[in-house]
């Protein structure tokens, strides 16, 4: 029979459920396929970790966060840590070989399509599914997941949005976003944050004490702070924000709004407070647009790989289901632009993004 593997790789996503999902009934359903569900991303693909997924096996996960298939953001093929950090994509290409598979579709972030992209040279048949809460991603307008923590971190900066006001308090809300400021941006603006920060736009420490200042003088005695976990200010970044970029320390989320709150406590009077939303923004059930979304990029995923087109992306692009190669999305960060209509619509509304030059 046609045999095709499916994997989760990278961390967990709201919506992962929903495209295992789409992609086995799909599968299922089309072209009489058997499903082979590879165990906690690219580890089950390195060790031949699998189990067959039939119908019953993707009822009702539809709704469910996480994944059934257990992920793995530290299994890489080409650096592989149960190995002490060894090439080991030569095993991998045999155990694809020995589970028989005729492609595999392999759901991720940038990380998981970089491999992807290097384990089509080698000779697998992949098709990529985007996936991160980030959207960040090249070569598509939306990543499910996306959806989900904005509307997460929307729900907790209105809740912050009451303290602050009751208290006259600075409130900074860390979102996470480590190279990209979408989420930050997207929750900042729906919940009406007043100063923006994220990490396309190094920012101005001195410009946002003005602004806290300016709404304290003004009888405004409150004000809300969207923090991306990767901004950093104009000519420099804290050290902690490099810990962002360096390595797998769990203490880096939360570093950026500390160290912010930090810096502009001793200028202004009111008391500042920080919360670092964190990984709640990636656990629990998915929106209803990221179930769609997840459904049909399932869907068209299950296609290209009935249709034999390998070595793409499944894409979402001004409004249409596409693909792109893989090639285009490896290694590449698609990062907010400063002509995003957003931030045009912050600024329209006299949002800061503590920058001078906007
Ligand atoms: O890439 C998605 C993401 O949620 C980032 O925003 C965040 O920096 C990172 O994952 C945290 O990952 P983990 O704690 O699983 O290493």
């Amino acid at each position: 029979p046609f045999r095709v593997g499916v994997l989760t790789g990278g961390g967990d996503c709201p919506g992962l459920n929903a495209v295992i999902r789409a992609v086995t009934k799909s599968l299922l359903s089309q072209c009489n396929a058997e499903v082979v569900g590879i165990r906690e991303g690219f580890r089950g693909l390195i060790e031949g970790d699998t189990e067959l997924l039939e119908s019953p096996d993707v009822s009702g996960i539809l709704t469910r966060g996480g994944t059934i298939l257990g992920a793995s953001n530290k299994a890489n093929p080409f650096d592989y840590y149960a190995s002490g950090g060894a090439d080991v994509s030569a095993r991998t290409l045999k155990t694809y070989e020995r589970l028989n598979l005729d492609a595999l579709v392999a759901i991720g972030g940038d990380g998981t399509m970089s491999i992807a992209h290097r384990l089509q040279k080698l000779g697998m048949n992949i098709v990529g599914v985007p996936k991160t809460i980030d959207n960040d991603l090249m070569g598509t307008d939306r990543t499910f997941g996306f959806d989900t923590a904005v509307h997460v971190a929307t729900e907790a900066m209105d809740r912050i949005h009451t303290t602050a006001q009751s208290h006259h308090r600075v409130m900074i809300v860390e979102t996470m976003g480590r190279y990209a400021g979408w989420i930050a941006l997207h929750a900042g603006v729906a919940s009406g944050a007043d100063i923006i920060l994220i990490p396309e736009l190094p920012y101005n420490v001195d410009e946002v004490i003005r602004v806290c200042q300016e709404r304290e003088e003004g009888g405004r005695q409150f004000t809300i702070i969207s923090i991306a976990e990767g901004a950093k200010p104009e000519g420099g970044s804290f050290t902690v924000s490099q810990r962002v970029e360096e390595s797998h320390d769990p203490l880096r989320l939360g570093g950026v709004g500390k160290a912010l709150a930090e810096q502009i406590k001793p200028h202004i009077e009111s008391e500042v407070r920080t919360t670092i939303l964190g990984h709640m923004q990636r656990g629990g059930t998915p929106t209803a647009y990221d179930r769609t979304l997840s459904t049909a990029f399932g869907a068209h995923a299950a296609e290209l790989v009935a249709e034999g087109t390998f070595g793409v992306m499944v894409a979402r692009q001004e409004g249409r289901f596409t693909q792109i190669p893989l090639e285009e999305v490896a290694d590449e960060t698609r990062t907010v632009p400063r002509n995003a209509p957003l931030i045009a619509a912050g600024v329209a509304m006299d949002t800061s993004f503590g920058v001078t030059d906007l």
